[in-house]
């Protein structure tokens, strides 16, 4: 469904990614790990179009996209649900999914998307006309994810979901990571918590100083020492 070949990407004069390759199988959970500064945003940036590579290529079935612009290819159906939120803080919740909504096949349907992620999120159905800013970190999380949805992406990816929360809504927001994959979406799943990355991802990556260093199954990277060492403090 994705393939990222060999992509080198700057800000200016400094490189951030170096031969990066990842792909990404039809409804498959990827998770990405690696420590701050590791490039795991600038990747996820390259991928949805913020950013351009200088060179190497990121293919979405089958087509090339590293040089179009960001919101064809959230047309093609990829979501970028970035860190910290962002979310339109003076608008209400509904209003926040609306725009979620905005390209052309989704507006078309936003109605019945709109149902499917209240049933995910019934919390933003109880709080449809609250402003977002006055919802707490894990309801402008999940508000944060619903809006992702919205555009009915085929690959959804989400940048730090847990960053913030209290464990016990950090495990809610993983729980419901694992659901969407069975509605048919592949997501790609920054995090530093490793641990639970680990536990609901398929397959792994990790990027150190803007390198893959290691990939593979998510039970065989759970034995790694590496990774047991580095990132989960065994
Ligand atoms: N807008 C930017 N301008 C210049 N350098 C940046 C910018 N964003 C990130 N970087 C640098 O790129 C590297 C990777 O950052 P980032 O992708 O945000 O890492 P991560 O998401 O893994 O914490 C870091 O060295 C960071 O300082
Ligand atoms: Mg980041």
């Amino acid at each position: 469904m994705l393939q990222v070949s060999n992509i080198n990407s700057f800000y200016r004069k400094i490189q951030a990614l170096w031969g990066v390759s990842l792909r990404i199988d039809e409804k498959e959970l990827v998770a990405l790990i690696g420590a701050n500064g590791a490039g795991k945003t600038t990747l996820l940036k390259t991928i949805s179009g913020l950013l351009h590579p200088a060179s190497g290529s990121v293919q979405f079935l089958d087509m090339r996209i590293d040089q179009m612009p960001a919101h064809s290819i959230v047309e093609l159906g990829v979501s970028h649900v970035s860190e910290g939120r962002r979310l339109f803080q003076d608008m209400t919740v509904r209003e926040n999914l609306d725009m979620g909504a905005y390209t052309h096949k989704a507006w078309n349907k936003k109605e019945e998307t709109l149902e499917r992620v209240h049933q995910i999120f019934p919390i933003l159905k109880v709080r449809s006309r609250q402003l977002a800013r006055t919802l707490s970190g894990g309801e402008q999380q999940m508000l944060a994810m619903g809006r992702g949805l919205m555009s009915r992406p085929r690959l959804c990816m989400f940048d730090e979901l847990s960053y913030g929360l209290a464990p016990i809504l950090a495990k809610e927001v993983f729980k419901i990571v694992k659901t969407l994959r069975e509605q048919d979406i592949a997501i790609l799943l920054v995090e530093q918590n490793v641990r639970h990355a680990l536990e609901i991802a398929d397959r792994a990556y990790v990027l150190e100083n803007g390198r893959i260093v290691l990939e593979g199954e998510s039970r065989g990277l759970s034995e790694n020492e590496l990774i047991k060492q580095a990132y989960l403090g065994l």
